[in-house]
């Protein structure tokens, strides 16, 4: 062997011992020193300046130290500007201690080493964020939808509680917390937490969150926000301009919850409100515990796309009672909150819409395969390093999903609600990662009733890539019409008239523009928007769908209402796949000036995707 071949194979081997060690329980994308000592109970006494664009004050952690020798505290960090770190004596009295702030890691950022003296029980650090910090969205009151205050709010997940909060920046452990906030005096801030003392609209506001959860689950919105009641248990925070029309959307959350607890046991949080976000937010909602964050976007008009509700609601469950020890498991928040979500909208909405709208994601699931890379379509995902958000896809939500639905059809309904529910009570208030839970459905299911499932199977699903041969295909009656009708227009056999649209729902509409050939002939494309308008479609989803084929055909109608889309909502899911069929189709001049105009609104983790598109 040649000398360099050697170097390489160690080089290979010490990568390996480093990700092997991620499966046993250590994180890859945090530096906390946890086997030494875990914060239990985080304080955060924090500014929201809007000037510079800079939360500003203190946290204190209250320590565990695992290791009765150790007297090196390690944080995560990135982008924090650090003025001093205090401890807490045995006599109480506050001390400076040292500490090393070091160079920063792209994807993992600045190590924070804090060297005490002796074990303290308190630290105090003393720090700013800045404004490029990537958990943080500043928007200017021009950018929200009242225009009359600015508007602030984080999103934690994956590893950006780091920079908004010093912390073990880790989903295998978790913390209490408590908060002031300090607000201009118009502007209302919420967090993750009792909300009870944001009623009197004062800029002081006291948070609680008294259940344990993990760092990416702290979260924090401030701006000109109204409140209001929706039953006993739920409330929307919202700008007053969409406060109404919200209220209307999700009258059906408390109904969402009460299914739930039939099913999988007691909700654990108390309150289950509802943050709406300006229509920058990157994602479609984010589950923070007690205060799901949500995109304006779902709004619809007609309740169309509250699944997202179903979906951030069962994260209560899947994700933050129940939680991925380290982001290759994101699989068992995600799949099991997909799972969850489809049950709850089957007992709210009924088995129809159920079934269309997991065969939307299936469809959407199927397409991704052909074009991620083989080893990012395995359920135990291998990050080796890379920013969780990178390996970003459907394979988590839909294939965990289907792998779910799997089990579900073995087993029965009967005996696999009773293995979810009694996993949701054994981890509950833990994080687990996936081979630990493959032992726990070995032990629980597989093996408690054998000759059902193998082995084998499980490993298939969890452990190689693509879908399995026989993964569930969950096909809906209704669209099997759509179908027929559809292969009948475009054979000419029958005109637009008898599609039967005017009764068709939304999910019918995706469905259709889904399976149009992609080559379809323009002036076919030009009948159907001036049948039905789908240029001006208001609803955010099929403007996605009809723009996705246009830009892939040719059809040059859709370029302003595009233009519009692109600038005026920063939802990832419905802005990137658009840039990117932009530019495949030669349109990346267009596209690159409407970014250059849309990219100020746009959340620094949507600017991040698609800067890379246009280098
Ligand atoms: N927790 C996720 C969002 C997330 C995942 C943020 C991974 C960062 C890293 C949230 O619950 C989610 O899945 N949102 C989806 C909703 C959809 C599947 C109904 C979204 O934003 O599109
Ligand atoms: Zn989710």
């Amino acid at each position: 062997m040649k000398l360099n071949t050697i170097a390489s194979a160690l080089a290979l081997t010490t990568s390996l011992s480093i990700s092997s060690f991620a499966i046993a329980g250590q994180d890859q994308h945090s530096y906390a020193n946890l086997e030494q000592v875990v914060t239990t109970h985080i304080h955060l006494d924090l500014d929201i300046n809007f000037d510079e664009k800079s939360l500003e004050g203190f946290v204190e952690h209250s320590l565990s130290w695992q290791d009765k020798k150790s007297k090196q505290i390690v944080l995560d960090t990135r982008d924090l500007e650090i003025d001093k770190i205090m401890y807490k004596a045995q006599d109480g009295s506050w001390h400076k201690a040292s500490y090393k702030l070091a160079k920063r890691d792209d994807v993992k950022g600045s190590k924070l080493t804090i060297n005490l003296k002796r074990q303290a029980d308190k630290i105090r650090v003393y720090y700013n964020s800045l404004p490029i910090a990537s958990g943080l969205q500043w928007l200017t009151p021009e950018q929200t939808a009242s225009k009359t205050q600015p508007f602030m709010y984080s999103q934690s997940q994956a590893i950006h509680a780091r920079s908004w909060i010093p912390i073990q920046d880790t989903p295998a452990m978790r913390v209490t917390y408590s908060a002031r906030i300090q607000t201009p005096e118009d502007i209302r801030a919420v967090m993750s937490a009792d909300n009870s003392d944001v009623k009197i609209k004062d800029g002081d506001y006291r948070f609680n969150m008294p259940q344990a959860i993990s760092p990416y689950l702290i979260a924090i919105g401030a701006g000109n926000l109204e409140y209001k009641e929706m039953s006993h248990q739920t409330a929307i925070y919202a700008e007053p301009t969409i406060l109404d029309a919200s209220i209307a959307e999700f009258s059906d959350t408390q109904a969402m919850i009460d299914k739930t607890n039939l099913m999988y046991g007691e909700y654990a949080w108390g309150r289950y409100d509802l943050l709406m976000l300006p229509p920058s937010f990157p994602f479609g909602g984010m589950e923070n515990p007690r205060l799901s964050f949500i995109t304006p976007t779902v709004v619809a008009g007609d309740k169309s796309l509250v699944s997202l509700i179903a979906h951030e609601l069962a994260h209560s469950w899947s994700g933050n009672l129940v939680t991925n020890a380290t982001w290759e498991d994101l699989w068992l928040n995600e799949g099991f909150t997909s799972y969850v979500e489809n049950r709850i909208m089957e007992e709210v909405f009924g088995k129809d819409r159920a079934i269309m709208e997991q065969s939307l994601e299936v469809a959407r699931l199927k397409e991704q395969l052909k074009t991620i890379d083989a080893p990012d379509t395995i359920l135990n995902l291998k990050l080796n390093g890379r920013d969780p958000d990178d390996a970003f896809s459907s394979v988590p939500y839909i294939k965990g999903q289907l792998f779910l639905l799997y089990l579900e059809q073995k087993f029965g309904r009967d005996k696999f609600d009773v293995f979810v529910k009694e996993y949701f009570d054994s981890y509950a208030f833990k994080s687990l990662n996936t081979a630990e839970f493959v032992k726990y459905l070995n032990d629980n299911l597989i093996s408690k009733y054998p000759g059902i499932v193998s082995a084998e199977k499980v490993n298939e699903w969890i452990y190689k890539t693509g879908l399995p041969a026989d993964a569930p295909n969950p096909t809906s009656d209704v669209f099997k019409v759509v179908d027929s009708n559809l292969q009948a227009w475009l054979k000419g056999a029958t005109n637009l008239n008898s599609l039967g649209t005017d009764k068709w729902t939304v999910h019918e509409w995706l469905h259709f523009i889904n399976n149009l050939p992609r080559d379809i002939a323009i002036d076919k494309m030009k009948q159907l928007d001036s049948a039905f308008k789908l240029t001006q479609t208001t609803n955010a989803e099929i403007a996605f769908a009809w723009f996705m084929l246009a830009v892939g055909n040719g059809y040059q109608e859709i370029y302003p209402a595009l233009d519009k889309h692109l600038t005026g909502i920063g939802r990832r899911k419905l802005i990137v796949p658009l840039y990117k069929t932009l530019v495949k189709h030669d349109k990346k001049e267009w596209a690159n000036k409407v970014y250059l105009n849309a990219r100020p609104g746009y959340h620094p983790l949507a600017q991040g995707t698609i800067d890379t598109l246009f280098k």
